[in-house]
């Protein structure tokens, strides 16, 4: 098999993640990386053995050919990144969020179909495999009656963090928009959705409720306090069996019984940042195919978790 040649921008914590994986791919090469602050490029450079470090952005697209790239910059920094990039054609790996707005993934959704650039946002908790083991056997009963997705964030850590008033502002499409997406990854398309919002320091709202029906049947609520300590977890209820991950990274059966079994993860998701192994697997595949299999999200896929996000933020 022909070996891709990969670009990496952005030298942070999820770049090292991300690299952890690429560098155990044999049919992968790390051809060249460029980050703001270069010395942290270079570091990068080092422990992964990537071929070259670029100043820019564009002396990275410029003088490599690159097979695929991948955006890890600071979320307030996405959306300009990309949209220097998304018109060369080249397909692109975002991280989440791919605009802090709606109207600015739009608007990259927009510019990825001008120029068919094939791309892939970094919705990495789909990718887990106790989720696809869960729903694996909650399907062997019959279909997903119902789910509760829990997504309270420590909100009152990050207004600490040297993180920018625009994506503290916009919390809920940065960061929560991971635990809305999962409405969608277990329960499909929304049908009706009751969305109640309360605000108790933040303008769009840290506190949020909804119930929702989808477009299967199945019954869906969400619920969000952003100051209270809860963390995120996901049920789902099936005919006989209940599927419970509290935190994400732990699940459970339930059987009528009410006995507990544990349902462990692949061997991928306890070496590497879990669902990121197999995340990687799906952008080499549409580098490889020119589609994006299940369960990837691009841009145009994105917006649909977005508007769901906005519904909270205007209810
Ligand atoms: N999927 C997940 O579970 C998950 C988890 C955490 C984060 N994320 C996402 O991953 C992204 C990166 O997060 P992180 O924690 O790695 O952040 P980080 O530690 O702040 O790293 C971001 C890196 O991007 C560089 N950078 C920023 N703007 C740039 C630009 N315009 N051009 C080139 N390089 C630029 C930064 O340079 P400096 O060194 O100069 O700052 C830094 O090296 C964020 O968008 C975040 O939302 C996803």
């Amino acid at each position: 098999m022909s070996e891709i040649n990969l670009g990496i921008i952005g030298a942070g914590g999820i770049a090292k993640e991300h690299l952890k994986v690429i560098h155990s791919l044999r049919t992968v090469n790390l051809i060249g990386i460029t980050s703001r602050t270069l010395s942290k490029a270079e570091e990068l450079a080092k422990t992964f053995h990537i071929q070259n470090i670029y100043n820019s952005v564009d002396d990275l697209t410029n003088k490599c050919a690159l097979d695929g790239v991948l955006v890890l910059v600071s979320a307030d920094q996405i959306y300009n990144v990309a949209k220097k990039l998304l018109p060369l054609g080249v397909p692109t790996f975002l991280e989440k969020p791919p605009g802090i707005l709606l109207n600015e993934t739009q608007s990259l959704a927009e510019l990825a179909d001008k120029h068919g650039t094939k791309n892939m946002v970094g919705y990495n908790r789909r990718y887990y495999s106790i989720f696809h083991k869960g729903q694996k056997i909650i399907e062997n009963e019959g279909n997903i009656l119902g789910l509760e997705v829990e997504g309270h964030e420590r909100f009152w850590r990050i207004a600490d963090r040297s993180i920018t008033q625009k994506v503290i502002e916009n919390w809920i499409y940065v960061n929560s928009t991971h635990t809305i997406d999962l409405l969608r990854f277990f329960g499909g398309e929304v049908e009706n959705i009751n969305t109640l919002t309360k605000r108790i320091k933040e303008k769009k709202g840290d506190q949020f409720v909804a119930s929702m029906e989808f477009k299967s049947g199945s019954l869906g609520t969400y619920r969000s306090h952003w100051y209270s300590p809860g963390g995120w977890s996901v049920t789902l209820f099936g005919n006989g069996v209940t599927v419970k991950y509290k935190p994400l990274e732990k699940g459970v059966y339930i059987d009528t019984n009410l006995k507990e079994h544990q349902i462990l993860p692949d061997q991928v998701d306890i070496k590497f940042k879990p669902g990121f192994y197999r995340q990687m697997e799906n952008f080499i595949s549409l580098i490889r195919t020119g589609s994006l299999n299940h369960p990837g999200v691009d841009l145009s896929d994105s917006i649909m978790t977005m508007r769901l996000a906005e519904m909270f933020v205007h209810a």
